[in-house]
């Protein structure tokens, strides 16, 4: 293996903690102070998949080091039962612990909750039942555009056909153009658009998210 080759894998234990690294650096695009809390929206993120095994998680590994990954459901309600059971209670629990009752970004994001949920009447839900799998992936920036990103789909394609999912789903920032136009040429198309959960920009305005479905 040359030392440029990336190798897809499955997520091993050891994967941990370079995958919630990855995954808190590349939220909104590296913004983070965007995050109300780190850790706890790491937790939210990818606990279940990584500590409960609520769907599956491939690596992309370069060299010894883990450089992306893939995580991904193929049922919806294990996930929810996953997320209600074992992983909210213990990730708010540890996030108070470390101050979140102090953090002007949480107040910001309460005091916007009306709104965010007038807005969300407005969204186009995306249809569920026929697109129950779903995805989010991640690469640090220096192992973009190499086809890493593609490998990583296709194997969570592969699993979701071997499992004869109908459809699968992936939600991306509506400004996030670089991510929209990968899943287009991966053969997703826009199922939905909704607003995102996050605290609001200082500058006023909403951030929305379009879910995009491929059929299987
Ligand atoms: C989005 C992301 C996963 C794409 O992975 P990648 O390895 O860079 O993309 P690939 O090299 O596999 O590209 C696959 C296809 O998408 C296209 N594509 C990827 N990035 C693109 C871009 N910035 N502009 C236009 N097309 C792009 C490629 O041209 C390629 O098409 P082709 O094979 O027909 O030529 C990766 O860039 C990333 O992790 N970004 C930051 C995190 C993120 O936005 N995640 C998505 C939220 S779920």
């Amino acid at each position: 293996m040359d030392e440029t080759t990336i190798e897809i894998r499955e997520y091993e234990p050891r994967d941990r903690a370079a995958v919630r690294e990855i995954c808190r650096s590349t939220a909104y695009g590296g913004a983070e102070e965007a995050l109300v809390d780190p850790h706890l929206f790491v937790d939210l993120m990818i606990r279940a998949y990584t500590d409960f095994a609520a769907g599956g998680v491939w690596v992309a590994e370069r060299r010894g080091d883990v450089v992306g990954y893939l995580a991904g459901g193929f049922d919806e309600r294990r996930l929810q039962r996953v997320q209600a059971w074992r992983v909210i209670p213990g990730a708010v629990t540890r996030a108070l612990g470390r101050g979140l009752l102090w953090r002007g970004s949480l107040w910001r994001l309460l005091a916007d909750l009306p709104g965010f949920v007038a807005e969300g009447r407005k969204a186009r839900e995306p249809d569920e039942e026929r697109y129950p799998g779903h995805l989010h992936v991640n690469l640090l920036p220096e192992s973009r555009g190499r086809a890493v990103g593609r490998r990583l789909v296709e194997q969570f394609l592969d699993e979701a056909r071997r499992r004869e999912l109908s459809g699968v789903r992936a939600v991306v920032y509506e400004t996030n153009h670089k991510a929209r136009r990968f899943f287009e040429r991966l053969g997703f198309r826009p199922i939905g658009r909704r607003p995102a959960f996050k605290p609001p920009p200082k500058e006023g305005g909403r951030e929305w998210k379009i879910v995009y479905g491929k059929e299987l």
